[in-house]
């Protein structure tokens, strides 16, 4: 409370002694900014025209010190503290003009009004301030409660991929169980897998789906594993009857890949690789692009392996020479925009010693 007058100082200090208040008085500008800015108080009450400084410029200097304090001026008439009120400056200011003579009941009230409003203000601080911790501490449990569930979930994730690996070890070991019966198609399942993905990159196979269809090209003959050792190993040509028995393989295939839960995907490659463009393949006599492409594919990797390499009954024929006969069965045997592609981005020389054409840029397959 500043005011030149040391009675008035006295006068208001009783008015508001119904208050329950700490109020300090002073009738010097100087003192009562140090005071301000050493402890902000609830509301500043100046005189109108305290000496050397006017009481509107007063206040207006104390709102860096106490910004939320309610500000009142005290004038010598309602007349007086109504014009001051509608100036446009003070439009909207926490500052309140009351003429100390005649408006007493009036400044008590805004004193009151005042002090309850801060406090309000205040208790709403510290409202805010708990939340924001609380609201801090629950994050802090929930990023907690994150990293474990992530924990988990990592240790779930590399369970299944450690499970699938082995699943995926043991179904390979078995294709090369069977495929090791045969000294001569040693190394064909993996080769067969390695000819239909690059053809199947080469022919814009979704990328998605490469692992998969690796692994059906891979196990396409897993069905063998039901054929006679008799006709299987046959080193001499098969009669009728064997031939009939060795080609139930894609479907005794196709019936032990159902009953796996990771063969599911590769059923069709290893079902309907033995499947003709024209439709004269077995089993399901499927005709062009009936027959799934993933078979398709392995069809014509296994095709050219199979010319490629040396077996007892014939030796390994020169890569031009397996593209003229491929060339030959397109539209017949095989998918022909397929082999186009096979020929085009020579395919057939992935394994070949002897190919000396352009080096067709494709990764090493294992
Ligand atoms: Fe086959």
């Amino acid at each position: 409370m500043l005011h030149h007058q040391p009675e008035a100082l006295g006068e208001i200090a009783e008015l508001l002694s119904g208050l329950d208040l700490f109020v300090v008085s002073t009738t010097s500008a100087t003192e009562a900014v140090r005071r301000i800015r050493q402890n902000p108080p609830h509301v500043i009450i100046a005189g109108h025209r305290p000496p050397g400084l006017d009481g509107v410029g007063f206040l207006e200097a104390t709102i860096a010190h106490a910004p939320e304090a309610l500000r009142i001026v005290l004038v010598n008439t309602p007349d007086e503290a109504v014009e001051l009120d509608y100036r446009p400056a003070h439009a909207g200011t926490i500052m309140r003009f009351v003429a100390r003579p005649s408006e007493r009941s009036r400044l008590v009230a805004l004193v009151a009004e005042g002090i309850k409003l801060l406090g309000l203000v205040e208790e709403q601080r510290a409202l805010t301030r708990r939340t924001a911790i609380e609201y801090e501490r629950l994050q802090r449990r929930g990023t907690l409660l994150d990293v474990v569930v992530k924990e988990r979930t990592k240790e779930l994730e590399e369970s299944y991929e450690k499970l699938k690996a082995a699943n995926r070890q043991a179904l390979f070991g078995l294709a090369e169980a069977i495929e090791a019966k045969d000294p001569y198609t040693k190394g064909h399942c993996g080769r067969v897998a390695a000819y239909c993905l690059v053809l199947a990159r080469e022919a814009g196979y979704p990328d998605d789906g490469l692992e998969t269809l690796e692994f059906g090209a891979f196990l396409h003959d897993i069905g063998k594993i039901g054929i006679r050792d008799s006709v299987l190993l046959k080193p001499g040509p098969l009669d009728d009857n064997e031939w009939i028995h060795m080609r139930e393989h894609p479907v005794k295939g196709y019936e032990i890949a159902k009953s796996i839960e990771m063969l599911k995907p590769i059923m069709s490659a290893v079902r309907n690789h033995h499947e003709r463009w024209d439709g004269s393949g077995y089993p399901d006599k499927l005709k062009g692009h009936d027959i799934p492409l993933a078979a398709r594919l392995v069809a014509i990797a296994d095709a050219y392996d199979a010319m490629a390499t040396e077996r007892p009954y014939k030796a390994a024929l020169p890569l031009e020479e397996c593209e003229k006969i491929l060339r030959k069965c397109a539209g017949n045997m095989y998918d022909p925009d397929l082999i186009e592609i096979f020929i085009q981005r020579k395919v057939g020389a992935l394994y070949r010693e002897d190919y000396e054409g352009l080096d067709p840029g494709y990764e090493t397959a294992g």
